[in-house]
């Protein structure tokens, strides 16, 4: 089980802390759900990827995973990038005071506006998903009379089939990111033709929660194979970023590579295809986000049900679910359960743990082994939920996201706040806001400008 619990995971007096406050002080003090972050996890993560990767890699994190402004002022003071994929992310990183030139931006969709605005602050780096954007990022730079051009990079869908949950696998058949290496080929040459813009290198991202490192090394010699023959594209120092993709353990007993054995793996990949010769000068860049974040989190819930259900289970019933973590409806995620309230170790009962939505998907753990005298009122801890959980929280059934706390050393701070009523009403014009008076008139749809109304 230690092994998906946060670094500075101890027990006193058989009850867990994290960062060395107590989790069930932590549920008293700033409710739940609650998402606690152990700051010393992240900083490990952090340090085992450089040792990994050496001081001259780009490590960069994928934000997607969890976002806020404390984690941001971390990555820059540890010197990592950032890679982001909306205009929301883009303006957290900017509102941070991170170097914009560290931020690499994504996405299948952009529009005008985020591309406009990536231009304005300065992004470092955007990655071209399809060859028509290269044109959408030429009118954004004249929308914004910017002389600035970032990075090119040109997203690559190449032929591996990664063994992963079919929703999180970004390359191969059936995916929609990226371009064929033949499509991306001819982008390539006409950026390098047309001159005025850098293209810089190129991205693979095969996928998310990959157990097999030997997958990575695949990774590395398609993006080799692929910029070998137009390697006069590109300037002296090509970027190779080779995606995110590194699993996280959830369950006890379930391994996942080190970022050691990643870093190995994409090197092998790299030897293999003969990078050095064929490349001569490249800069290798990597993406993660659930390997970094992962397990440095926990959700705590205050269980606020126990009933019988039809035959011998029993349920528990949180009061969070479906709305702060989405991950087991969705991909059937599997998670532990532990109760901190009651001495750790004592097990007994067999439960289903589930959550206060209205649907019968919203089970937070299917069987969790705990106490046989756990109860109404006791606190559950979710280990493993830092990735991708309050990232994809919703306001579900009109409850609000939770707060996320960050814990080292016997303190707590608080980085987000917990959602309240008048935040989850904030954009509903009819209920009193400033703004309600103005839309109290009909809508006409003569007020839309013709240009808006396609
Ligand atoms: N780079 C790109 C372009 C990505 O799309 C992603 C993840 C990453 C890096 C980081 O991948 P990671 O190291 O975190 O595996 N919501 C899903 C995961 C979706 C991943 C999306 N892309 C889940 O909860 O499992």
């Amino acid at each position: 089980m230690k092994h998906v619990l946060p670094v500075s995971w101890t027990e006193t007096g058989g009850r867990g802390r994290v960062g060395g406050v107590g989790l069930t002080e932590l549920a008293v003090r700033f409710g739940t759900p609650l998402v606690v972050v152990d700051d010393s996890h992240l900083e490990d993560r952090l340090a085992r990827f450089r040792a990994a990767f050496g001081p001259d890699a780009g490590l960069t994190y994928a934000g997607k995973a969890f976002l806020c402004g404390a984690l941001v002022r971390i990555l820059a003071r540890k010197g990592w990038l950032v890679d982001v994929v909306s205009g929301g992310e883009l303006e957290l990183v900017r509102r941070a005071g991170f170097p914009m030139r560290d931020v690499i931006l994504h996405g299948n969709a952009k529009s005008a506006a985020e591309l406009e605005r990536a231009i304005d602050c300065g992004v470092g780096r955007v990655v071209i998903d399809h060859p028509a954007e290269v044109d959408d990022l030429r009118r954004a730079a004249a929308a914004e009379e910017s002389d600035h051009r970032p990075d090119l990079l040109l997203r690559l869908n190449v032929e591996l089939t990664p063994e992963t949950h079919e929703k999180v696998r970004t390359v191969g058949p059936g995916t929609h990111f990226g371009m064929s290496p033949a499509v991306a080929a001819t982008v390539a040459r006409r950026i390098a033709g047309a001159g005025g813009w850098r293209l810089t290198g190129v991205h693979i991202h095969a996928g998310s929660q990959i157990r097999d490192a030997a997958l990575f090394s695949r990774v590395a010699e398609a993006a080799v194979d692929f910029v070998a023959p137009l390697r006069l594209c590109f300037p002296e120092t090509v970027d190779l970023d080779l995606g995110g993709g590194l699993a996280a353990p959830y369950r006890a007993g379930e391994e996942v590579p080190s970022p050691r054995r990643y870093a190995e793996a994409l090197q092998a990949g790299l030897r293999r295809s003969n990078a050095e010769a064929r490349l001569g000068t490249y800069r290798l860049i990597v993406e993660p986000g659930r390997s970094v974040i992962a397990n440095a989190g926990l959700t705590l819930y205050t269980i606020h049900a126990r009933k019988r259900l039809d035959g011998a289970a029993e349920a528990l019933a949180v009061d969070g679910g479906l709305s702060d973590n989405p991950r087991p409806s969705l991909y059937g995620a599997s998670y532990e359960a532990l109760n901190a309230s009651r001495a750790l170790g004592e097990t007994g009962r067999t439960f289903r743990v589930v959550g206060r939505h209205c649907e019968s998907g919203d089970v937070v753990v299917p069987s969790a082994t705990l106490p046989a005298d756990t109860e109404v009122g006791d606190v559950l801890a979710i280990p493993g939920t830092g990735a991708y959980v309050f990232a994809m929280s919703s306001r579900y059934n009109g409850v609000g996201r939770p707060a996320v706390i960050f814990v080292r050393d016997g303190a707590a701070r608080e980085v987000i706040r917990r959602e309240t009523d008048d935040d989850l009403l904030a954009c509903d014009l009819a209920l009193g806001s400033p703004e309600a008076a103005r839309i109290a008139r009909p809508f006409s749809v003569a007020a839309v400008p013709p240009s808006r109304a396609r």
